[in-house]
């Protein structure tokens, strides 16, 4: 035999000579929410070891991400259910706890990158991302509440927006808001490729954001579908998108690679709630150890193609990645 591919995976340092991708901490935006109060600390059922935090428990656990390298954060807030009206005007309220939130948190650690979510669910008491009239998810009309959203947010120091709503033409949109209002540095990271899928439920539950009635089928993507990525991702491009995602991770591998080979743009992956769930539970139930089923999960999505990556295993992940190094 001429051609042994094992002699290069014979030893340790060879392979990691021939280690073809590497995924650091730098790579991973991890997702908090946040609820109004003090000293809460809430777990969430479906998704064991990660909890809603008030603002004081909040500012903590960042800190101690920041003291092992993980410093960007994507946040989400659970609404109480009687601020939630049919045009999310809490949204962008001046006294909405989100927003003083992140400006909260900007100011204690300047050096965290902090990500949003623009969408209408948290806020809506139809629970959806979109304005609903009669069953229907209007897409125009949203647009302005999203803009609106978008410039609340900026204001309150996000650096970058995740538009994670759907609506057609929202990027270009929030990006024409942002820069009349003065905000041309801050970032849109798009959810461009976003599935209607069976794997948000856990993050459903955290936020109690559930639909009250229907499903995201009119705005969501189908599942089956894969071209139709291309035509999101390039009007997302052409509007002005700074990164574009795919939600969710583990099924949609191939989409996240199939962006990559056709745009230049940073791509970023979603693994999303039910996903992380899914191996919590196995691990739980001692049926996958969680210390290489993780890492390999995360690998797998960077080795797709996703530059960056939305995980619960954030933190896990840079603490495992700290183990290895000492
Ligand atoms: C809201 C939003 C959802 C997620 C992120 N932003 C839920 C949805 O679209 O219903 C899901 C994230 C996760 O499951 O981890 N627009």
């Amino acid at each position: 035999m001429l051609r042994r591919p094992r002699r290069n995976r014979r030893t340790a340092t060879q392979r990691a000579m021939m280690r073809e991708t590497q995924l650091t901490t730098g790579h991973l935006i991890y997702p908090l929410f946040i609820v109004d109060g003090s000293n809460i600390k809430d777990e969430i059922a479906s998704l064991p070891g990660n909890y809603r935090f008030s603002l004081d428990n909040l500012l903590v656990e960042i800190e101690e991400c920041l003291t092992i390298g993980l410093s960007n954060f994507i946040l989400f807030p659970a609404v109480n259910e009687n601020l939630k009206d049919k045009t999310a005007t809490y949204s962008y309220d001046p006294n909405n706890f989100y927003l003083k939130a992140a400006t909260a948190i900007k100011k204690q650690f300047p050096e965290c990158c902090l990500i949003s979510d623009v969408a209408m669910d948290p806020y809506s008491s139809d629970g959806h991302d979109g304005l609903v009239e009669n069953g229907k998810i209007l897409n125009d009309p949203t647009l302005p509440i999203l803009g609106k959203m978008a410039v609340a947010q900026a204001n309150a120091g996000f650096d970058i927006l995740g538009p994670s709503d759907m609506m057609d033409g929202r990027i270009g949109y929030i990006r024409e808001n942002l820069d009349d209002a003065g905000f041309t540095e801050t970032g849109i990271m798009s959810y461009t490729a976003k599935y209607a899928s069976a794997f948000y439920g856990p993050f459903r539950d955290a936020l109690d954001s559930a639909p009250k009635s229907g499903d995201k089928k009119t705005y969501q993507m189908d599942p089956a579908n894969k071209r139709e990525a291309l035509i999101e991702a390039e009007l997302d491009t052409a509007e002005g998108a700074d990164y574009l995602m795919v939600k969710p991770a583990l099924n949609y591998l191939d989409i996240i690679h199939l962006l990559k080979e056709n745009f230049e743009l940073p791509i970023a992956a979603y693994h999303v709630s039910g996903e992380c769930a899914m191996l919590i539970a196995a691990a739980r139930n001692g049926w996958l150890d969680y210390k290489q089923a993780m890492p390999e999960t995360l690998l797998s999505i960077h080795r797709a193609g996703a530059d960056v990556i939305l995980t619960y295993f954030a933190k896990d992940y840079a603490k495992l990645l700290r183990g290895s190094e000492n």
